[in-house]
């Protein structure tokens, strides 16, 4: 069982939460997750590592409320206990200096940045960060990636703070400028991550994405997490998560990621109904 020993509400459907889990924080790496279980009747989801504390024995994940299982994990509070908390999981980032590294973040993405950005500013990158929400209540960790970054450019769809518009049109406008841009790594919705690696194609720019496919076992058994990537089929849990987006096959990731859309909204209606 592992304890929830800190909680923070970081907008109104963003949730931080500090888990006792000694034996994933001594491994943690940037990039890497978890994948948990709240109770036997659970579902396995998996959660990026957004933070870790060697000395405290604690992992930090950052839940957007998206359906049953993440609304279930929001509700819950410091003292409660999650069932299992398996990690760390995945590759970690390559982290090297490349010279300049433009983040690009979208939503909950956003939070899923910071340990990257904070592990390639420590090597001497020069990084640029662009993060986007919807509008401004939900734009998270800003305070964090203004420190670690040495331009911080926002983006909000409603024009609430920062350019009115998207996070790609920030980069786009980077690229005409003719900044110079060693790397970009991108996280958040699928479509930012393609429309950003559409951007960044014509200029040989090497980008780095963080696949989300649905995972399950999150041990490369299962073959749930399964992405095409140069043609070939690559497990996002053990091969990944990051990939070269110049190479990802996005419109079938976003086709495998709608095919429990129906079961999904009925898991939510029934824990509406039935708790
Ligand atoms: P549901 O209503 O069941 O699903 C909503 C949507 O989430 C689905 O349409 C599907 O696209 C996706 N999803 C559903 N089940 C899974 C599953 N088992 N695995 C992956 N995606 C699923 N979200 C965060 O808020 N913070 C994170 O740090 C984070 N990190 C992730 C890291 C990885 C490697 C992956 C693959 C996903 C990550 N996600 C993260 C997404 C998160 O796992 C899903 O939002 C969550 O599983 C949704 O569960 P639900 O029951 O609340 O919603
Ligand atoms: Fe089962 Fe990746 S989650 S193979
Ligand atoms: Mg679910």
């Amino acid at each position: 069982m592992y304890k929830i020993v800190a909680k923070k509400d970081l907008a109104s459907t963003i949730k931080l939460f500090e888990i006792y889990a000694p034996r994933v924080a001594k491994k943690a790496m940037p990039g890497q997750f978890v994948i948990l279980r709240l109770d036997e009747k659970g579902e396995r989801i998996p959660l990026t590592i957004t933070d870790w504390s060697k000395e405290k024995g604690t992992v930090t994940v950052v839940v957007l409320e998206a359906g049953k299982t993440t609304k279930k994990l929001a509700s819950m509070k410091v003292g409660d206990y999650i069932l299992n908390f398996v990690g760390p999981l995945g590759k970690p980032a390559e982290v090297k200096n490349y010279g300049t590294v433009v983040f690009v973040g979208g939503g909950v993405g956003i939070a899923l940045l910071y340990p990257e950005v904070r592990a390639f500013k420590e090597v001497g990158n020069k990084i640029i960060t662009i993060i986007g929400a919807r509008t401004k209540d939900l734009l998270i960790f800003e305070e964090e990636l203004a420190k670690l970054s040495d331009e911080l450019y926002i983006a909000t769809d409603d024009g609430s703070k920062g350019h009115h518009g998207f996070v790609s049109d920030l980069l786009k406008k980077l690229l005409d400028e003719g900044k110079h841009i060693d790397l970009v790594v991108a996280v958040g919705p699928v479509i930012m991550m393609k429309v950003i690696s559409n951007l960044t194609k014509p200029y040989g720019i090497k980008t780095i994405v963080s696949l989300n496919p649905i995972m399950v076992d999150g041990t490369g058994m299962c073959g749930s997490c399964r992405v095409i990537v140069g043609g070939e089929t690559k497990f996002t849990c053990v091969d990944g998560p990051e990939f070269d987006g110049h190479l990802v096959d996005f419109d079938n990731l976003i086709a495998r990621n709608q095919r429990y859309l129906e079961e999904e909204k009925l898991a939510l209606e029934r824990m509406k109904t039935y708790g």
